[in-house]
C-alpha cells in the first residue's frame, strides 16, 4: 500500500511571526516536508511577516537552521531544501503600526491566482489587529484564509470577544482554528474506526460501553513556559481543546456527511450534552520536585501559585446515546510515562457461563495517539494448552508503523492542517460555538476551585498523579489503566 499523494493547488502563506518558536520547529519544518514528498508546489510561496528587519537571504537561512534543528537527517535532502528554501520570501512587517503593510499587498498582488492564507503565529492580541490591517490594506479578500491557534481566549468572554473581533473582516468559513490534536493521524483514525465499519456502531453506547478513558500524559513539566502555563493550567492548556476535541469525536453521533459543518454541529451537541461537573468530580494536582528536576513552583514566578499541572475530571454526557456511561479525562505535567489514548471499555456479556469472566477486565477498545499511534483490542480467549477451560485476555494489535509500513511516515498534525487550510476543508477545525461552548463548561469549574479555596494536591514526578485520583473511578466500581509507555 503506497499513500497517494495529491498535489495543492498554488498558493501564498503568510506567516505572521515567522521568526517564532512554532514557526521554526513546526510550520517551516511541515512545509519543507510536503514540498519533498511532492505536495507543495514549488510555486508556491511562502511570506515570512514579522517584526525583525530581515532580508529575505537573512530569513531564508534562518529558516534552513531551523530544518536542520527540527527535520529528521535521513528526511533532510540538500537539492529539497534548496527548493524549499526558494519558495521562501520575507517582508517585515509592524502589526501594529503602519510599516510593511503597502510591500505585503503588493507582494501578494503579484500572484493574484494563488490561494492566499494568513498564518497568525503570533500572541493571540495581535489576532484582531492583525485581521484588522489585513481588511484595512484590502487583503481580507472573500477567498483569503486566517488561521489561529490557541489559546482562543482565556475564559467565554474573552473567547466570545474574539471571535468577534475575527467575524469583523473575516466570515467563519475563511478562519481556521487549529487543535493539532485533530491533525493526529489516530484522531483522523477515531472517525474512520467508528463510522467506516460497520461492527462497532451497534456497540456504541451506553448499554454496551460501561465506561470511556480518555489520557493525556505527559513526561515534561512546564520549565521554560512557566509564565504561560501558571495563567492557563491543564484544565484551559489541554482539556477545553485538546482533550474535548477527543472527548467529542469519541462520542459524537454519525455526521450526515463528512463535511465540516455537518461534523461540527456533531460535536457541538456533544459539548452542549455535557452535565455541569461539580467539585466531586474533579481532581487536580500540582508536581513536587525531585532531585532531577524542581516542583512546579520552582518553574513559575508565583511561589504560591494553585495553578493545577495535572487534571482528571468524570464527565456525563446527558444524551440517549450515553446517558450512564462515565467518561473519565485526565492529563498532566511529570507523569509517569508520555501517553495519549482513548480506552473504550464494553460490559461483560450479559450472561456469563465461565465462572472466571467476572475477575477480567472485559473488552476494551484502545485507541493509541502517541506513541506508537495505533489501535489494540483487548478480547477473552482461552488459554492455550490443556489444563481445562482457563480464560486469558490478550491485545488484537494493530500498530499503524507496522501494519501500514509502505506508507512511510505518517505526517506530523501541523502538516496535514496546513494544506487543509489551503484545500479550504475544515472538517479538522474547530468552529467559533464550539470553543465558546466548551468554555461554557470548564469556566464554572474553574470558578468553582477558586471560591472553594482549595489548593492542588501534590504528587510526585513519574507517578500517575494525586493517589485520590483513584476515587474518581473506583466510587463507580472501575479503574484507571496505568499510565505505561
Ligand atoms: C499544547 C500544550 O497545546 O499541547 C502543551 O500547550 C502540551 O502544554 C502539548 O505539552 C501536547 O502536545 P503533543 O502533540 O506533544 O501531545
Amino acid at each position: 500500500m503506497v499513500s497517494t499523494v495529491i498535489p495543492v493547488r498554488p498558493f501564498d502563506l503568510v506567516i505572521f511571526g515567522a521568526t517564532g518558536d512554532l514557526a521554526r520547529r513546526k510550520i517551516l519544518p511541515g512545509l519543507y516536508r510536503r514540498l519533498a514528498a511532492g505536495q507543495m508546489p514549488t510555486t508556491a510561496r511562502v511570506i515570512g511577516a514579522a517584526r525583525s528587519r530581515m532580508s529575505q537571504a537573512e530569513f531564508r537561512e534562518a529558516a534552513r537552521a531551523a530544518l536542520e534543528e527540527f527535520v529528521d537527517a535521513p528526511a533532510l535532502d540538500a537539492a529539497q531544501v534548496d527548493t524549499f528554501l526558494a519558495t521562501l520570501d520575507y517582508v517585515p512587517v509592524d502589526a501594529t503600526g503602519e510599516d510593511g503593510w503597502a510591500e505585503l499587498a503588493a507582494k501578494l498582488g503579484e500572484r493574484p491566482d494563488h490561494i492566499r492564507a494568513f498564518y497568525m503565529s503570533v500572541g493571540p492580541n495581535l489576532f484582531g489587529v492583525i485581521a484588522e490591517r489585513l481588511a484595512g490594506c484590502g487583503l481580507a479578500t472573500p477567498p483569503s484564509r486566517i488561521v489561529v491557534e490557541k489559546p482562543l481566549g482565556h475564559d467565554l468572554a474573552s473567547a466570545r470577544a474574539l471571535n468577534l473581533e475575527l467575524s469583523k473582516h473575516f466570515e467563519e468559513h475563511q478562519i481556521y482554528r487549529i487543535d493539532h490534536y485533530l491533525g493526529k493521524e489516530t484522531v483522523q483514525n477515531l472517525m474512520a474506526i467508528r463510522f467506516a465499519n460497520a461492527f462497532f456502531e451497534p456497540l456504541w453506547n451506553s448499554r454496551h460501553v460501561e465506561h470511556v478513558q480518555i489520557t493525556v500524559a505527559e513526561t515534561v513539566g512546564v520549565a521554560g513556559r512557566g509564565a504561560y502555563y501558571d495563567s492557563a493550567g491543564a484544565m484551559r492548556d489541554m482539556v477545553q481543546n485538546h482533550m474535548m476535541q477527543l472527548l467529542c469525536l469519541t462520542a459524537m453521533e454519525p455526521p450526515a456527511r463528512f463535511e465540516p459543518d455537518a461534523v461540527h454541529d456533531e460535536k457541538l451537541k456533544v459539548i452542549r450534552a455535557l452535565d455541569p461537573l461539580t467539585l466531586a468530580d474533579t481532581v487536580r494536582g500540582q508536581y513536587r520536585g525531585n532531585n532531577e528536576d524542581g516542583s512546579y513552583h520552582d518553574h513559575v514566578d508565583d511561589p504560591a501559585s494553585r495553578t493545577e499541572s495535572f487534571v482528571a475530571l468524570r464527565a456525563h454526557i446527558a444524551n440517549w446515546r450515553w446517558a450512564g456511561t462515565p467518561f473519565y479525562l485526565r492529563t498532566g505535567k511529570r507523569l509517569s510515562a508520555r501517553l495519549s489514548e482513548i480506552v473504550v471499555t464494553f460490559r461483560q456479556p450479559p450472561h456469563t457461563i465461565f465462572p472466571q469472566i467476572e475477575a477480567l477486565k472485559g473488552n476494551a477498545l484502545i485507541i493509541r495517539l502517541q506513541p506508537g499511534e495505533g489501535i489494540t483490542m483487548r478480547v477473552t480467549i482461552k488459554e492455550p494448552g490443556p489444563g481445562g477451560m482457563r480464560l486469558v485476555e490478550v491485545p488484537l494489535d494493530m500498530t499503524f508503523a507496522d501494519a501500514l509500513a509502505e506508507v512511510g511516515d505518517i505526517p506530523e498534525a501541523y502538516e496535514r492542517l496546513i494544506l487543509d487550510v489551503i484545500r479550504g476543508d475544515q472538517t479538522l477545525f474547530m468552529r467559533g460555538d464550539e470553543v465558546e461552548a466548551a468554555w461554557a463548561w470548564t469556566d464554572p469549574i474553574i470558578r468553582l476551585w477558586t471560591e472553594s479555596g482549595s489548593k492542588p494536591l501534590l504528587y510526585d514526578p513519574g507517578s500517575a498523579g494525586p493517589i485520590e485520583v483513584y476515587k474518581l473511578t473506583s466510587a463507580d466500581g472501575h479503574l484507571w489503566r496505568e499510565i505505561a509507555a
